[in-house]
């Protein structure tokens, strides 16, 4: 790992522009030296309010010829379950900041207008209830996002009475008038979402003011069942926000409040704000771009994670990317406010290289969730009706399932180097792993759109004679799955023997490859 990472360090400070190697790079895993947990959490989802993110992506209502259990579709969860979703953060998002949770409990909902995207109505049919079974139907974890913009802390307070009172109180009592007598788990709980912007405008004075209040006051009424929490963090590379909040909490004594959490949202925009860049249809300039630009993940994590360092050496804050993943172009005569783009195989590759640096830093990095789980952004899964596609980027989160709750084990390789235009990138990004199951599982992504990588597999500390896993490959740089044409981009099975004393990969350009050593 170390040597891929320096090699990454001195490509991109130009130091070394080589060409393609043409004989086999070796990856070599350290199997005898464990390094940090991969949380599950890194694989994490966010489902907002948001175009049909949640509505007609997740919810179809109980008399929907869609098939359903309770107004949930079956294919979806059915979907959700196989990549082993570990949590789904919900409402937003921005619309976290509007939302009121008694507009979606009980017979009778509140429509609400949502004025952050779209202007649509939220008929609020989709509530607290409906979020609880669907993590339930999913065997998912609940991550809650606190309304601290336009809501209070007595609101934010019952909502957790609410979910998770296990005594006989008022909103026990409503809350079993609904349907379920039983507490919820609220898992995690973010306190508040981009409170410097859309949440609020806030300065970090006025955030950490808010984030005392929140944190002491909203919390699980269900002391066997904690809810850890998330505070708001930085959204760019300024660490002004970071210090404060760090601060606030290192400051923290008695009875007051605590943090599990620092939040971090960072997209990938290539060319800057407004997104405008096209999701599909451009040329291998604007895929060497957006890769180039979401390797700028790793940098901001260490700039940020190193304030992390001066206030919390123990590393008792997770730093939790609760936003990420690519933003582009919305997709011609989408919805406005509806953020509906294409998925392609750059963004399978794009996935795969921010979990591989989320994993490197797996001591920080305990929880991240992409942005957004259906229909909206960097998407798992595109549903029309009661038609359902899954995406490339699906795909990678389906081959990484053995990376959860794995062990970083160290790999190293000369990462080599892969140049377009202005642009050069390493051209092998490698993550090794010690699976639950204890086996090894090793990741291998070939940045270069147009050169197959020979890889000759390496393990100190273990006698592999085989490597086997699945491949994700695509005939061009922009295929992505379609309603039409589910299947242009999915996983092929790959395998590799021992052979003079070698363990030889080939892996297609721009692809990504997991095996596991045996
Ligand atoms: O994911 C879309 C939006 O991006 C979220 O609502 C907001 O938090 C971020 O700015």
């Amino acid at each position: 790992m170390r040597l891929g990472w320096i090699s990454l360090l001195a490509l991109t400070a130009g130091l070394a522009v080589s060409t393609a190697q043409a004989s086999p790079v070796t990856v070599t895993v350290d199997t005898g030296k464990p390094g940090a947990t991969i949380d599950r959490h890194i694989f994490g989802q966010f489902a907002e309010h948001l175009g049909s993110g949640v509505y007609g992506g997740i919810w179809v209502g109980k008399d929907s010829p869609i098939p359903n259990t309770r107004g949930i579709r079956n294919d979806v969860v059915a979907a959700l379950k196989a990549i082993k979703v570990p949590d789904v953060r919900w409402p937003g998002g921005c619309y976290a900041d509007t939302y009121h949770w008694r507009d979606g409990i009980g017979a009778k909902r509140n429509a609400r207008v949502n004025t952050n995207w779209g202007g649509v109505i939220d008929s609020n049919a989709f509530g607290t209830d409906e979020y609880m079974d669907f993590v339930d139907q999913v065997g998912t974890e609940a991550y809650v996002s606190l309304n601290i913009g336009s809501g209070t802390v007595k609101e934010a307070a019952d909502w957790m009475e609410y979910m998770t009172a296990d005594q006989p109180t008022a909103l026990q009592q409503e809350r079993a008038a609904n349907g379920h007598p039983a507490p919820y788990k609220v898992a995690l709980m973010g306190l508040g979402n981009e409170s410097w912007d859309c949440g609020g405008l806030m300065t970090p004075d006025e955030y950490t003011a808010q984030m005392r209040l929140y944190g002491r006051f909203v919390n699980s009424f269900n002391t066997t069942s904690p809810t850890l929490k998330i505070a708001v963090g930085p959204g760019t590379d300024d660490t002004t926000w970071t210090e404060a909040v760090m601060k606030t909490w290192k400051d923290h004594r008695g009875w007051s409040f605590d943090l599990q959490g620092l939040s971090l949202h960072s997209y990938t925009v290539a060319g800057g704000w407004p997104p405008h860049a096209p999701a599909t249809g451009f040329d291998e300039q604007a895929y060497a771009d957006v890769l180039a630009e979401t390797l700028k993940m790793g940098p901001l994590i260490d700039k940020q994670s190193a304030v992390m360092d001066k206030y919390d050496p123990d590393k008792k804050i997770a730093l939790v990317v609760d936003e990420w993943g690519a933003w582009y172009a919305p997709t011609p005569g989408s919805k406005p406010g509806f953020l509906v783009q294409q998925n392609t195989q750059r963004d399978a590759l794009l996935a795969a290289l921010n979990l591989n640096i989320f994993a490197r830093r797996a001591d920080r990095v305990r929880m991240a969730n992409i942005a957004q789980m259906i229909n909206v952004l960097q998407a798992m899964i595109f549903t029309d009706g009661r038609k359902m596609v899954l995406t490339p980027t699906y795909h990678v989160f389906h081959m990484y399932v053995p990376f959860q709750d794995a062990t970083v084990l160290p790999v190293t390789y000369d990462a080599g180097s892969y140049v377009e235009g202005h642009v050069t990138l390493p051209r092998l990004d490698a993550i090794a792993a010690r699976g639950k199951d204890g086996k090894v599982y090793v990741s291998l992504t070939n940045l270069d759109p147009k050169t197959p990588l020979e890889v000759d597999l390496a393990a100190m500390g273990l006698k592999a004679r085989a490597a086997t896993g699945e491949t994700l490959t695509a005939p061009k740089i922009d295929s992505m799955n379609d309603f039409d044409h589910p299947e242009t981009v999915k996983p092929s099975p790959v395998k590799a023997m021992l052979s003079n004393g070698k363990l030889m990969l080939k892996l297609a350009p721009e692809s990504v490859t997991v095996v596991e050593l045996e």
